[in-house]
């Protein structure tokens, strides 16, 4: 069965490991994200955006999708579903139809409408033990029509947020949406340091994990960071795999144009990635 993100965040958080949170799109990639923590022995976090929701079918289609495909497929790794980036009414939505975690993401706001809805979204979330994230300050970048300043969070607005009583915090620190431009200076670790010092151990979340060098990724968790989302570099491996397929021609081999043949290779190579990214992180065998 699904679980809540806040235990396996807080332990994360203790034994100084990150859990990967990974986009899914649909069946294919539930299913690879599914295997690649299964065969790690890793707790894991798979998420959809709004947008990715929708095209899958809805919300309640996804959470029976994960649902039966943990039963089917002999998951016993925790696995929470979280809905990435929502606004409010559909934070409230995915608590209602059974996502175990969701960031209500009111970074776009003015802060205290920001705090106001995430007091709200806290409330109702834990009264059926859903975990909630929230944003402060913003990613820079853009994700499924989500587009994002790139603005630094303010300590002090990270403290007042994460005194709202939600599980982990996610802080605009330099990170951004989709890949990194040449000239991308890296994380802010000492804003990410000043976060940290006034959050009280909170778990704290880096958005826009793609393209991170590993030691920056290290040295991030080993400021508090124990939750890393990861979802361009996972399109990226599929979309470069299943070009190889067809460049090769093997979909015109055989009944190589079989959907389940010809998605076959990009499904794998998001494992394998998911799997990489368990080692970077430090979750594998933490399950
Ligand atoms: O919310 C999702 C992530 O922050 C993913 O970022 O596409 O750069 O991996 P990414
Ligand atoms: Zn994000």
């Amino acid at each position: 069965a699904l679980v809540s993100a806040t235990e396996m965040l807080k332990k994360a958080r203790e034994g100084k490991y990150a859990i990967g949170a990974f986009n899914t799109n649909n069946l294919e990639w539930t299913k690879a994200i599914l295997k690649g923590a299964q065969e790690s022995n890793s707790p894991v976090m798979i998420q959809t955006s709004m947008g990715a929701a929708k095209y899958m079918g809805g919300y309640q289609l996804c959470v029976h999708l994960v649902e039966d495909l943990i039963e089917s497929m002999g998951i016993t790794v925790p696995v929470a579903l979280h809905l990435d980036h929502g606004e409010y009414e559909d934070a409230l939505k995915c608590i209602e139809l059974g996502y175990t975690s969701v960031m209500y993401d009111g970074s776009h706001h003015p802060f205290d409408k920001n705090l106001e809805e995430a007091k709200d979204v806290v409330a109702k979330a834990h009264a059926k033990g859903v975990s909630v994230e929230c944003e402060v300050g913003s990613i820079g970048g853009e994700e499924d029509g989500i587009i994002g300043s790139g603005e630094l969070a303010d300590p002090a607005e990270c403290k007042q947020m994460s005194d709202t009583g939600i599980d982990f915090l996610a802080a605009g620190i330099g990170n951004i949406h989709g890949s990194y431009p040449e000239n991308w200076t890296g994380l802010s670790f000492d804003t990410l340091k000043a976060i940290a010092d006034v959050t009280d151990g909170k778990p704290l979340v880096l958005h826009g994990g793609s393209g991170i060098p590993l030691e920056q990724v290290q040295k991030a968790i080993s400021l508090g960071v124990s939750k890393i989302n990861v979802n361009t570099e996972c399109q990226e491996v599929f979309a470069a795999a299943t070009r190889k397929y067809i460049e090769e021609g093997k979909d015109l081999e055989g009944k190589g144009f079989d959907p389940r043949k010809l998605l076959e290779p990009g499904t794998t190579a998001v494992t394998e990635l998911v799997k990489q990214r368990i080692e970077w992180f430090g979750s594998k065998g933490k399950a």
